[in-house]
């Protein structure tokens, strides 16, 4: 019989404070612009970011509605019921041990991601979040359409939903975070890609507390919202999840009526989006040919990646190529960087990307009033002497 260390370190889950430990808590806040601490809210720092393709666990982006929920790992158990033939309730040990292992790779970002720029426009309730809520790892668990089929989908299941242990303080009372995911893209397995992962693993780590600690859904190319930490339950449905943050919230909406709310369709692929990451916001630097790095991510549903990623020293009159330090992986971010030359005076360098079937960013967005989807033409302004 194992004891609960060794089925934790056999299993590849670790108590929690044995994988925070080695990490530095000044470290870790040096490379994160913190918004809040109870929840934890914080964003990666641009120049921190663009250093490598995969965010190391202790500088990945935190969003959380509520405080961390504590978890007994013994006593934890994932249910999956609803449309299904044979409801399931799966230990850690059994998540661990009796289904195949998969590990993707694939970039989480937040739908609120640059509300700030949508903020600068009319301001906008909520983190005001500038471009680092973002973040791309390899995770590790259990395909979503494995356990459904191990679970059996009756006729009629058109929606998975999944639902959080985490309790978030809402004027109506305290609900869990919840998602949901048509079944389509749950059942999906695109060449390497799962439609969705019930992830155990971070980056070769369990999974911290503040990424959902022990389990958690990762569903490559769809908005953060529908990868839903601390996973404790998993329904197969008809419809998709009655939860706030599917039924209200994650909608593009301008005014806050409930038609409006109701005629708004729920997000789930992330926009086509490009940020620059160096030099930073507000720089002061001598003319002259200076590198410049960032990001971009394409909506990947239907197999597209960034083609092209354009940056301009003139606030968009003109344009030029920058070059790709990281290879074109669906699901996956794209680093690119470039050399210009400045000229002396306040420049606004801009950034647009385009993806592989020809979409390209907008100049500008319309504004949402929760500040959803910004992924307008990227400005950085700085000051070259
Ligand atoms: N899951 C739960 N249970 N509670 C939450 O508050 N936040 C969601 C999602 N899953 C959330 C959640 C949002 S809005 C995002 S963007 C991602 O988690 C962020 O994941 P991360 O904190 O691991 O980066």
């Amino acid at each position: 019989m194992l004891n609960r260390r060794e089925l934790l370190k056999q299993s590849g889950l670790v108590a929690p404070f044995l994988l925070t430990g080695s990490v530095s808590f000044a470290a870790q806040q040096a490379a994160m612009i913190v918004h809040g601490r109870v929840p934890h809210n914080a964003e990666t720092r641009l120049d921190r970011l663009v250093e490598s393709w995969i965010t190391p666990n202790d500088m990945f982006y935190v969003r959380s509605h509520a405080p961390v929920p504590t978890v007994d790992v013994d006593q934890f158990r994932l249910t999956i019921d609803g449309l299904v033939k044979k409801p399931l309730t799966v230990s850690l040990r059994e998540l661990a041990t009796g289904f195949a292992q998969r590990s993707v790779v694939a970039t989480l970002t937040c739908a609120g991601n640059r509300r700030s720029e949508h903020s600068a426009v009319k301001k906008v309730g909520g983190v005001q979040w500038q471009a680092g809520a973002i973040g791309n790892a390899k995770w590790s668990g259990v395909t979503l359409r494995d356990l459904l089929k191990r679970a059996g989908l009756k006729e009629g299941a058109k929606h998975v939903w999944f639902e959080g242990i985490d309790q978030i303080k809402r004027s109506s009372g305290v609900i869990p975070f919840g998602a949901s995911i048509p079944i389509e893209k749950a059942m999906s397995d695109q060449g390497s890609m799962p439609g969705a992962l019930v992830a155990t693993g971070m980056n070769g780590q369990p999974l911290p507390p503040d990424h959902g600690f022990p389990v958690r859904t990762v569903v490559p190319g769809f908005i953060g919202a529908r990868s839903v930490k601390w996973l404790g339950k998993i329904v197969v449905s008809d419809r998709p999840s009655p939860n706030h943050y599917v039924a209200t919230a994650y909608r593009l909406v301008a005014e806050s009526t409930p038609e409006h709310w109701a005629a708004a369709s729920i997000l789930y692929d992330v926009p086509l989006n490009s940020v620059t990451c160096l030099p930073a916001q507000g720089a002061r630097l001598k003319r002259g040919v200076v590198s410049v790095s960032g990001f971009a991510l394409a909506p990947a549903s239907d197999g597209h990646t960034v083609r092209q990623v354009e940056i301009s020293v003139d606030g968009g009159r003109n344009w030029s190529n920058t070059a790709f330090t990281t290879p074109a992986v669906p699901f996956c971010w794209r680093l690119w960087t470039a050399n210009v030359t400045l000229r002396q005076g306040m420049t606004d360098l801009v950034v647009r990307a385009t993806d592989s079937a020809g979409n390209g960013q907008a100049e500008n967005v319309p504004w949402n009033l929760k500040g959803y989807m910004f992924n307008a033409w990227h400005h950085t302004r700085i000051n070259v002497s």
